[in-house]
């Protein structure tokens, strides 16, 4: 790991030219005004602005200039970046640590173009999945007591949850036949609100979890499982009223769910990246089958952009290659995700973990250091929230940072007045992070200089959201390709859940393990005060 971040070591793979060429562009962009003296060329803006579809991706605002953009491509071919491509798209084992790929793209191919290494049980999968939840919105299948079921119960987290959670809460509006509720957290609170708001014979569960194994998840399905049990008494309705969406079907029957009540997902669908298999159930459920093929088809519109536009036009790939130059040579380790959109207030949520839990990795992939930053700390909040919270440290704080500004052009509501505000603030803020204002008063005065990117979805809807969330994975994709790290595993995450292991037990009755001596003394307070151990001092001595 270089000793300054501003002062990025090539990394270790290569003698890259193109990142030299960076290095030395690096020390001018930092210069005071910078930025603002590229945004009065109307020529260079123009070619910064890339229209896909329904979406606008406008990279204008960023520190980008004709050279270093010409050696951001170059790093790209360096890093062969179109021969990485294709292998994604052909299902080859592109997450090398698992032997797995990672075809997420197939999910939401037509059957026309579905690669050979998926096959045809994608699209057999998705169409029993759209029949069954088009079965349950007309009221066709009910509950074991013939009343049509009003309300879903999803189970999960991580990628088993903030994917439908985003996506149903962004389109759900109002009057869908199925409400929604969200349980991730092991936190008893979470579940215990969601079975305080349901009735038993209106409710159906779904257990979200691609391995049937995760702690939060079993621990919850459990406890919905018994209230279930303890309300009605009726160990047949179960299989009426609880349903799975896996990739381990036998662990799903051990917990005693019929064939015809688990759906489908497989290996080479990273979590991250499942919100397009039968872990958007609820998406099925509550917006529709129509809908969820729009979601579909906007995301399939993405893959063919992704895949078919030379490099200086390919949106993922320009946002990857400007990412790599803010994170690698402008020192920054922030990046905002500011969503202009109050339905898209879960937007940030999903894309720290679709992010950080791709490329927040130390080791390439030939398993050497990766030598130089990788993922920053991503966070966000929707707009103008934000700007009565965080926004002073953005415009007046010590620190760098990009920021994604993510629009919508036309409301669905009909507060057309209120929604021009919407726009102008968020348009405001990024030329308020470009060119900062001056003050004789030191105290009132902003830098400025902080690039940004603005995408502009023409409306919220299916099509254009898919779009927008496939252009994050392929960005994040392309990312990792420069950093020559594996996007597609999480082994930190598996280190995280044994430690838990090892400290439940000993705030239970287990004997104390040898450990440091924070835990120990910690674990002996959390005992003191649950009453499992006596005269104890909260010092620790
Ligand atoms: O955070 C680790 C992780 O494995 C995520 O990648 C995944 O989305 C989440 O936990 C839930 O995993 P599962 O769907 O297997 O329950």
């Amino acid at each position: 790991m270089p000793e300054d971040p501003a002062e990025p070591a090539p990394p270790a793979a290569s003698d890259w030219s193109a990142w030299k060429r960076l290095t030395r562009l690096a020390a001018k962009a930092q210069r005071q005004g910078f930025l603002a003296n590229l945004l009065e060329d109307a020529e260079r803006g123009r070619a910064l602005r890339l229209p896909v579809g329904g979406v606008l991706f406008d990279f204008s605002r960023q520190k980008i200039t004709p050279e270093v953009l010409g050696a951001l491509l170059d790093l790209a071919k360096e890093r062969h970046w179109v021969a990485r491509r294709e292998a994604l798209f052909t299902g080859a084992p592109v997450n090398a640590t698992e032997g797995r790929a990672a075809l997420h793209t197939a999910l939401r191919a037509p059957a026309s173009r579905q690669p050979p290494a998926a096959g045809e049980v994608v699209v057999r999968s998705r169409q029993r999945l759209l029949d069954f939840a088009e079965s349950i919105r007309r009221g066709d299948r009910t509950g074991h007591w013939g009343n049509a079921l009003t309300h879903v119960v999803h189970i999960g987290i991580g990628g088993s949850q903030l994917g439908p959670q985003l996506v149903t809460e962004a389109l759900g509006g109002t009057g869908q036949p199925l409400k929604p509720l969200y349980v991730a957290n092991i936190d008893g609170q979470a579940i215990g609100a969601a079975l305080a708001a349901v009735n038993p014979e209106t409710t159906m569960f779904i257990i979200a979890s691609k391995t049937f194994s995760t702690l939060e998840t079993l621990a919850n399905a459990a406890a919905a499982r018994s209230w279930f049990l303890e309300r009605t008494n009726c160990q047949d309705a179960l299989p009426r009223h609880f349903f799975a969406a896996t990739a381990k079907a036998e662990a799903a029957a051990e917990f005693g769910l019929p064939p015809d009540s688990i759906f489908p997902l497989w290996d080479w669908a990273g979590g991250r990246f499942s919100l397009w298999t039968s872990i958007g159930l609820p998406i099925a459920l509550c917006l529709g089958e129509t809908a969820f093929k729009a979601l579909l088809a906007g995301a399939h519109a993405m893959d063919r952009h992704f895949q078919e536009a030379p490099a200086h036009d390919n949106a993922p790939l320009l946002a990857a290659l400007i990412d790599i130059w803010n994170y690698n040579f402008l020192g920054i380790d922030q990046h905002l995700i500011l969503p202009y959109d109050h339905r898209l207030r879960r937007l940030p949520a999903y894309l720290q973990q679709l992010i950080t839990e791709s490329n927040g990795k130390r080791t390439r992939r030939d398993g050497a250091e990766v030598g130089t930053h990788t993922a920053p700390a991503v966070w966000g909040g929707e707009g103008t929230n934000g700007q009565h919270a965080f926004h002073q440290m953005l415009h007046q704080g010590t620190r760098p940072f990009t920021a994604d500004f993510i629009l919508t052009a036309r409301p669905q509501h009909g507060c057309n007045e209120q929604h021009r505000w919407l726009l102008a603030n968020g348009i405001g803020q990024g030329e308020a992070m470009a060119l900062g204002w001056r003050s004789d008063n030191p105290h009132q005065a902003a830098p400025g200089n902080h690039g940004t990117n603005t995408l502009v979805l023409d409306q919220l809807n299916p099509h254009n959201l898919g779009a927008l969330l496939a252009f994050f994975e392929h960005r994040v994709f392309c990312q990792g390709i420069i950093w020559d790290i594996n996007s597609f595993d999480q082994w930190g995450v598996e280190f995280g859940k044994r430690l838990a292991k090892r400290i439940y037990h000993q705030l239970g009755d287990g004997a104390a393990l040898p450990q440091d001596d924070a835990t120990r003394a910690l674990v002996a307070h959390l005992k003191a005060l649950n009453g499992k151990a006596e005269n104890h001092d909260p010092s620790g001595q």
